[in-house]
């Protein structure tokens, strides 16, 4: 049963790619969970399913990749729906208005060929019983909302006539027009400069402050996670490996690879030019998954005979602050 505040809930969620080599296991087991109004930053190494299992919320994955299993629940005010079973009408109706998202590169959902402002005006008036005049304001309200200057003008702008802030700026303007309860952002300022990427995390944080939004926050640069995030998902080959609040399971990493990856990372605060220690050994390709936990052949923590053999559960941890779960054996005997 999820608690009061929960928004969106993934249990077990698998998504494949069938391939004619073999099968790629994106996402294979993955439990989590947001809170309404809160952000959630969701981090790992390249390759780990972040985006698969973004998109696999919303049924964005194309194939051959497919849904396996699993279940995400979405808690309308209405009561709660689930989206892995949903019919196309029903997830119509939830994309833009309950769940908007937001990619890396806004020219990959931007139409090259309308204006911003007839995107969302068509976005508004897909979910709303609004005339095309007061959808055509509330795209200027939101495109200055968003800090894009002179918006009377910018509204009929193409998106190849805006700078690449001003375009991610204008996307998180359609995303917002229909007020959604959940932003999914995947790499939203990656492509940006430093500037430009500060600038757009303090305006999501002040859009999400203004709506009463949660945001599911994907980024593999632990310094964003920090800055925004009020809880965290360490993801590693297809399964989220520990859960937190943001400041706790950065202050004090359970598993071995939130530990490593955070060595790995140049953080504030530690002397200039220390050396950074890489993760040892590779990402194992996806269909090449190692037995028992995915992590051992990279553990320094490694149990032979155990974390070769069993596959870890999540486990629950007594921790001074929040809630934490931790996948991994070292942990088992402790519950
Ligand atoms: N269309 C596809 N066909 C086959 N495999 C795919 C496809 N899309 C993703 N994958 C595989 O699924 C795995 C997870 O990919 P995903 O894009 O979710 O990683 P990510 O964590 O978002 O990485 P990044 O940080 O680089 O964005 C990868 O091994 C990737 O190769
Ligand atoms: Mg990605």
């Amino acid at each position: 049963m999820a608690a009061d505040d929960v928004l969106l809930e993934i249990e077990d969620l698998r998504t494949h790619f069938l391939l004619d080599d073999g099968v790629v296991c994106a996402v294979d087991g993955v439990d989590l969970r947001v809170r309404k109004g809160e952000t959630l930053a969701i981090v790992g190494e390249s390759g780990c399913g972040k985006s698969v299992m973004a998109r696999s919320i919303l049924r964005l994955v194309d194939p051959p990749g497919q849904i396996e299993g699993g279940k995400i629940t979405l808690h309308r005010e209405s009561g709660p729906v689930e989206l892995v079973g949903a019919d196309r009408k029903l997830l119509r109706q939830i994309r833009w208005n309950d769940i908007a998202m937001v990619f890396q590169e806004p020219m990959a959902s931007l139409s090259l060929v309308h204006t911003i402002g007839s995107q969302i005006v068509e976005a508004v008036r897909l979910h709303e019983n609004v005339g095309k005049a007061a959808a055509r304001n509330r795209a200027i309200e939101m495109l200055d909302r968003v800090g894009i200057p002179m918006p009377q003008r910018r509204v009929d702008a193409y998106p190849f006539e805006l700078s690449g802030g001003m375009r991610q700026r204008a996307m998180i303007a359609m995303a917002l027009a229909c007020r959604p309860s959940l932003l999914i952002a995947d790499e939203p300022t990656t492509a940006l400069d430093v500037t430009t990427q500060a600038q757009i995390l303090e305006l999501l944080r002040d859009l999400q402050d203004e709506f009463g939004m949660a945001i599911m926050l994907i980024t593999h640069d632990l310094g964003v996670a920090a800055q925004v995030a009020d809880s965290m998902a360490v993801m590693y080959l297809g399964r989220v490996v520990e859960y937190g609040g943001a400041e706790q399971v950065l202050a004090e990493p359970r598993h071995p690879y939130t530990k490593a990856l955070l060595r790995s990372m140049p953080r504030l605060g530690r002397a200039a030019r220390t050396r950074l220690t890489a993760i040892k050994g590779m990402v194992p390709p996806p269909y090449a998954r190692p037995e028992g936990c995915a992590f051992h052949p990279r553990c320094d923590a490694v149990m032979a005979g155990r974390c070769d053999t069993v596959l870890p559960r999540r486990v629950p941890l007594r921790e001074p602050v929040g809630d934490r779960e931790v996948t991994c054996l070292l942990y088992e005997e402790e519950s």
